[in-house]
């Protein structure tokens, strides 16, 4: 792999002026807008739905994906895709849970993601080995290693979680696979590198692209010099 994007977490922007922020990240360079749906179950805290992402993807051109951290995956994909995603990333932790909710299972998960046209992802939990993905990897796109515990912008990442991003890579070239591997949780400046190295080849970054010291765009700039 040789080309690398930053993708955006819009959770620490500011939502009163979501419409300049978006314009002013895309204005400089290529990018996947990542958004993070979060709903009190699945992770404590609640964040936005569908409304922000159908308004994210009219302003934008580029790919739009949605992180599912929700309990019940399934009964939203239709509407996500509806609003403009063309990713649908759910958690393997919530897809195994979800037949005691009276949902389908993992299986199942990635055959109703799959059926709205869109790619599919998954993410694992610091917790979740590899191991218990492996056998599904030819039937995703993109799996999300979270580098911190889910719900919350402005950690700090768990290098030590990498190990995974690495495991992953040797995994999709020994399988054939042109697999996106995607790290999420604490990607700063000074990290960016360590990830790319280990072979991620997308960077999620919330707080260090929308943040108080410098606008989307110099702070885009900052992140892309370690990978492009
Ligand atoms: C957290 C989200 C992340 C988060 C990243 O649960 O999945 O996408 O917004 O934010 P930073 O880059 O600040 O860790
Ligand atoms: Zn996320």
């Amino acid at each position: 792999m040789n080309s690398y994007l930053i993708a955006p977490s819009i959770l620490t922007a500011d939502f009163g002026r979501l419409a300049n922020q978006i314009e002013a990240a895309d204005a400089a360079g290529p990018l996947v807008w990542h958004l993070d749906v979060m709903d009190g179950h699945f992770v404590p805290p609640l964040s936005f739905g569908t409304e922000i992402i159908k308004a994210v993807s009219e302003l934008t051109d580029n790919l739009v994906e949605v992180h599912a951290m929700v309990a019940h995956p399934t009964e939203h994909f239709d509407d996500f895709v509806e609003a403009g995603a063309s990713r649908l990333i759910f958690h393997y932790e919530a897809a195994m849970e979800a037949p005691n909710l009276g949902g389908p299972g993992l299986g199942e998960t990635i055959l109703r993601a799959r059926e709205t046209g869109s790619e599919v992802g998954i993410a694992i939990n610091p917790g979740t080995n590899i191991a218990e993905i492996e056998e599904l990897l030819p039937e995703i796109q993109q799996v999300t290693v979270m580098l911190i515990r889910p719900g919350w912008g402005g950690q700090q990442m768990n290098p030590e979680l990498l190990d995974k991003v690495t495991e992953l890579r040797e995994l999709s070239t020994k399988l054939n696979l042109s697999l996106n591997i995607e790290v999420d949780g604490g990607v700063k400046p000074d990290n960016a590198k360590l990830c790319i190295d280990a072979g991620a080849n997308i960077l999620v970054a919330g707080s260090a692209v929308f943040n108080h010291d410098s606008t989307p765009q110099e702070n885009l700039n900052k992140l892309r010099k370690f990978v492009t």
